[in-house]
């Protein structure tokens, strides 16, 4: 008698996650330590912390920025990420100011045991950083970390739906979103619709905590969220609290970019439709 054998398929799942944290203005390394004592708690695959997660983000002047800017990657922020991506074997997304030339850019890195994977600069100021970063310079970036493709936002790039397609369109299956957002509900609910619409997940990780340095208060909104590609929030933090989450993935699910049966949200485009106006 033959015996039956059953054969099931292993699917590689991916472990990710988003750091909540409420950085200390200009305590880098009592930051980056607060962060490796809440990784060193869970495993992950992809970790995802805010954006200037180690600087804070209130710089009172372009002088003060300059002085917490560091070189990518061989500033001690960069440096750092990639020994914890060595001590954890896993990727990690941050954000930093970025010191090239005489320039300061409001950057996102993905690094790994290897070292830096890909770093980002971000595209779309907000507010007051107009005054401070230049703007970012090179495209949206889309890297393989062996279980997903990797696309990276920073913070307000969330506001542009042109942003995640273009990373969907490069292959991305994870968006990494670092943020510090001041304006609340606004991208929990711009996320949940940027997963949908390009049928990925995205990790937005948040700060929490006040910065007043300038004459204004800003209240960073906390609630860093995993969204699947049909919009389910998977997991959410408090709006307030220091928090690491991480929650399992399987990121074939992003490659199937079906809504229906018939309908594909990729493949449906008709770009010769929209327009040059939306370049
Ligand atoms: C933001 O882009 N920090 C809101």
């Amino acid at each position: 008698m033959v015996e039956e054998q059953v054969l099931v398929a292993t699917v590689p799942l991916m472990r990710v996650g988003y750091v909540q944290v409420a950085p200390e203005f200009g305590e880098v390394e009592r930051n980056l330590d607060r962060v490796a004592d809440l990784l060193a708690r869970d495993r992950a695959d992809l970790w995802v912390l805010p954006e200037l997660f180690a600087t804070g983000y209130q710089f009172a002047t372009a002088q003060e920025l300059a002085e917490l800017a560091e070189p990518v990657p061989e500033g001690p922020t960069t440096a750092r990420l990639i020994a914890l991506a060595r001590e954890s074997n896993c990727h990690l997304v941050a954000g930093l100011p970025e010191r090239a030339d005489k320039r300061v850019y409001n950057s996102a890195v993905l690094v790994g045991p290897s070292g830096l994977v890909v770093r980002y600069r971000k595209v779309h100021l907000f507010y007051e950083e107009k005054n401070l970063f230049a703007p970012g310079d090179l495209p949206f970036p889309v890297a393989d970390v062996g279980l997903a493709k990797v696309g990276l936002l920073v913070c307000y790039d969330h506001f542009f739906p042109e942003a995640a397609r273009s990373l969907a369109l490069q292959g991305a299956e994870v968006i990494a979103h670092p943020a510090n957002l001041v304006m609340p509900g606004l991208a929990q609910l711009t996320m949940r619709v940027r997963a949908m619409e390009n049928r990925v997940f995205t990790v937005t990780a948040n700060r929490i905590g006040v910065e007043a340095r300038t004459g204004e208060t800003l209240r960073f909104t906390g609630l860093s969220q995993v969204v699947a590609p049909n919009g389910d929030v998977l997991v959410q933090a408090p709006q307030d609290g220091e928090e690491a989450q991480v929650v399992e993935i399987d990121p074939a699910q992003a490659r199937d970019k079906h809504l229906t049966q018939l309908n594909d949200v990729l493949a449906d485009r008709r770009p010769e439709f929209y327009g040059r106006l939306v370049r």
